[in-house]
């Protein structure tokens, strides 16, 4: 009960060729998990394969662009024949462009930003479902923000897609129940990746941001990462429906 062990269970990090993704990537394979992890370019996975082989772990990398049907299709394809079943998927994948107002944005942006971060979570959390029912358990971790509870200047489509992202994990919570899949989120306030680079390479928008924080800091990756493992463990088998978030206190 006290530790982690994901020996024997296949998981699937979606975007883990870098950041948040690949530090959690990295963190199932060290708890003894298969790792596969998919992006949109092929160089970056190569990368984070070989960035990873060399600290003696060894992950699957599939190119894939999470909000494009097709692309889904195949990857689960690909991981249903390579493995034949799937136990944790991280909805991992997320992007922001800068927008300053919602309603002055254009159509295709929306569409862009929504369906990378929601409609995304939707397509893969279909296809892991799917394998999963083939051995009737199995925990989806979907990536959610504050920003889904906290509207923030700059990145209101972001907000709506994510405060999408929760509702979904809820419902998804309820229509696996029976199927005995566990569906959680876990909603970072600002982690250090390129995702967020834009706040926390300028030094007084970082000290901006870090005052509202209580704990004063931003988030490194591993941070978040413990959260993760603990709802793709067995640790958290009763836990569904649930959005845990880690801010260092920011939205208490
Ligand atoms: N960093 C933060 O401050 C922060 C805070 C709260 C929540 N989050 C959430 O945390 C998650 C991870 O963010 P991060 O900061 O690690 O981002 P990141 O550094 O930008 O990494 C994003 C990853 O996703 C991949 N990716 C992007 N679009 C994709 C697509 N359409 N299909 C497949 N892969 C795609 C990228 O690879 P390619 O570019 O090669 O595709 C990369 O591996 C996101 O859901 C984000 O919203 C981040």
């Amino acid at each position: 009960m006290n530790t982690i062990d994901l020996t024997g269970k296949v998981a699937l990090v979606t975007g883990g060729s870098r950041g948040l993704g690949k530090a959690i990537a990295m963190a199932m394979a060290e708890k003894g998990a298969e790792v596969v992890i998919c992006g949109r370019k092929q160089d970056n996975l190569d990368q984070a394969v070989e960035d990873l082989r060399q600290k003696g772990i060894n992950i699957t990398a599939f190119m894939a662009n999470i909000g494009n049907s097709d692309e889904v299709t195949a990857l689960f394809k690909a991981i249903e024949d390579r493995f034949d079943r799937l136990d944790i998927l991280v909805n991992n994948v997320g992007m922001n462009i800068l927008t300053p107002s919602v309603i002055a944005t254009d159509e295709g942006l929306w569409d862009k930003i929504i369906t990378t971060n929601l409609k995304g979570t939707f397509l893969a959390s279909a296809g892991g479902a799917r394998l999963m029912k083939k051995t009737g358990q199995g925990k989806i971790i979907n990536i959610s923000s504050i920003a889904a509870r906290k509207a923030a200047m700059g990145m209101g489509i972001y907000c709506v897609a994510k405060a999408g992202v929760e509702m979904l994990t809820r419902v998804l919570a309820v229509e696996l129940a029976q199927d005995h899949i566990n569906v959680n989120g876990v909603a970072p306030s600002v982690v250090k990746t390129k995702f967020s680079q834009p706040f926390w390479s300028n030094e007084s928008l970082l000290k901006e941001i870090t005052n509202t924080i209580p704990m004063a800091r931003i988030a490194e990756t591993d941070d978040v990462v413990g959260t993760v493992l603990f709802l793709a463990s067995g640790m958290s088998d009763f836990v569904t429906g649930e959005i845990i978030t880690v801010d260092g206190g920011s939205m208490a």
